[in-house]
């Protein structure tokens, strides 16, 4: 058999005929009762010294891989074959649990459309880079990175200040640092919060339709996971099976829908989970742009036992690929969870810590939401009473004061066809997620989430015309003026 052995470098030769002479025989290319080309002869094809050949069939040997017969010569033994199977070379032999299979990654990050109304994205383009960039410059210097340790677990110092600031005026939450933990955007502190609360087989309870990324977190820690309905008030909190030991809400913003969590319904929640001995995730993750209306009160102020625990992210006023969120927590869990992080991931990234923490500290985060709260009312205005005028036949707006999206029910299809509907648009250019997309086991709601984030203002309502047509041509074939010639292929629209 004439193995293909080359040696490009000059350093660790025998390591190299080595780790090349296994490759084959792992991969099938060298098979049991195979000779390996005597020592003298592969020495002479590579131009080392007969001994770098001896070491490495000695590595070969030592290890099982090949056998040496004195007088015959050197072969691939049975045992490498055996260890090695062909079919198998190619993906590995591990196999994943099932239950990643089933678990779709999200599609924001699909190529966009044109006219861009997914959910979930904030405006990237008016981000204040350059203020950004110098404050990450400073955090990168020598004298800043100082010895390179490791920071404390649950978040640099300064930030955790910063954060507790900032909730008491632009939440009124009233915190200490000590209850603030930093994570890796909300998810992480999903995961932190199951970790300490929840075994395996523990129940789980999660607004239907609902957000995706939290559930399937969840069900991936072997939580059982119970979708509850969701009405005008918010979730029905009657519904709420019994066993239920965690309850995760979206009570400022209800996600997707959009509505508020009433009070008489925060009020009941918190009796609930008093009652059942539960704890409550408050996700309250784009609550900071409010368009009117009384700013509602976070589920956590009304809490007197210590059973909610505030969940806030910096993906929607900043960037999401910031991956910067927090957990306000009950005390007695902090050093639970502090040790969660630890576990995790050590902890976020320190230079992105404190370029944060000054970010607050200096006033430009409260000035850039105040910029961009601006920005997006206007774009929740344009789409609401385009959902007031050209779309008013299809659709009907779900009251909403807040966040980056607006929710409506359709009118005159069946969530069936409201899937359809959004396939047709997104080959006219328009990205829009049906409502169906966020649901568990509830019965499918006809209807779309029309997020504001991604699209610039003066977009919105050549988008939202063009949906306008593709309901109006719903059942016949895309008309020419509505398909879009620069409208790039996009992945359907996951369920996130
Ligand atoms: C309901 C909800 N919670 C949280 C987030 C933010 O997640 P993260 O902080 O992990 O980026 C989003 C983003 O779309 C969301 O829709």
């Amino acid at each position: 058999v004439d193995v293909h052995v080359s040696l490009l470098g000059r350093a660790d030769l025998a390591g190299e005929i080595y780790r090349q002479l296994r490759a084959a025989i792992i991969e099938g290319r060298l098979r049991a009762g195979d000779p390996l080309p005597p020592t003298r002869e592969l020495a002479r094809r590579l131009s080392v010294s007969r001994g770098t050949v001896a070491v490495a069939y000695d590595r070969l040997s030592g290890e099982g891989y090949v056998t040496t017969r004195i007088g015959a010569g050197t072969f691939v033994s049975d045992g490498a074959a055996r260890r090695a199977p062909a079919a198998a070379a190619a993906e590995g032999v591990l196999r994943a649990r099932p239950i990643w299979a089933g678990i779709p990654v999200s599609a924001v990050f699909a190529a966009p459309a044109r006219y861009d109304f997914r959910t979930g994205l904030p405006d990237a383009s008016r981000f204040p880079f350059p203020t950004w960039r110098r404050l990450m410059a400073l955090e990168l210097r020598a004298s800043a990175v100082g010895r390179g340790e490791y920071g404390d677990p649950a978040g640099h110092p300064a930030l955790r200040s910063a954060i507790a600031r900032h909730l008491g005026v632009s939440r009124g939450v009233v915190t200490t640092p000590e209850r603030v933990t930093v994570t890796n955007g909300t998810q992480q502190a999903f995961d932190l919060i199951a970790r300490v609360l929840l075994a395996p087989g523990d129940r789980v309870a999660v607004e239907d339709p609902g957000y995706a990324p939290a559930r399937r977190l969840f069900q991936s820690l072997g939580l059982e996971v119970i979708g509850v309905p969701v009405d005008d008030h918010g979730l029905v909190v009657d519904a709420l099976p019994a066993q239920a030991r965690l309850v995760y809400v979206t009570p400022s913003h209800q996600y997707p829908l959009g509505s508020a969590m009433s009070l008489p319904r925060r009020m009941a929640l918190l009796d609930w989970a008093n009652r059942h001995d539960a704890a409550i995730i408050e996700d309250d993750y784009d609550s900071e742009f409010r368009y009117g209306g009384r700013p509602i009160e976070p589920l956590c102020t009304l809490d007197v036992d210590g059973r909610v625990l505030f969940v806030g992210s910096f993906s929607k006023v900043m960037l999401p690929t910031l991956r910067v969120g927090f957990v306000i927590a009950p005390p007695a869990l902090c050093g639970a969870l502090r040790t969660a992080k630890y576990v995790a991931d050590w902890h976020t990234t320190l230079p992105t810590q404190a370029a944060l923490a000054r970010f607050i500290d200096e006033g430009h985060l409260a000035r850039h939401i105040h910029k961009m709260r601006v920005v997006y009312q206007q774009r929740h205005n344009r789409i609401t009473e385009a959902l007031r005028g050209p779309l008013s036949a299809h659709l009907a707006a779900i009251a909403s004061a807040a966040g980056l999206h607006v929710s409506a029910t359709a009118r005159t299809v069946s969530a069936e066809e409201m899937n359809a509907v959004a396939q047709r648009a997104l080959a006219a250019g328009v990205a829009v997620q049906p409502l169906s997309t966020f649901r568990i086991t509830q019965p499918f709601r006809a209807g779309l989430a029309l997020g504001y984030g991604a699209i610039e203002t003066d977009d919105i309502d050549e988008g939202l015309l063009r949906l306008a047509r593709v309901f109006q041509t719903r059942g016949g074939a895309l008309t020419s003026s509505i398909a879009d010639p620069i409208s790039r292929p996009c992945a359907p629209m996951s369920n996130w």
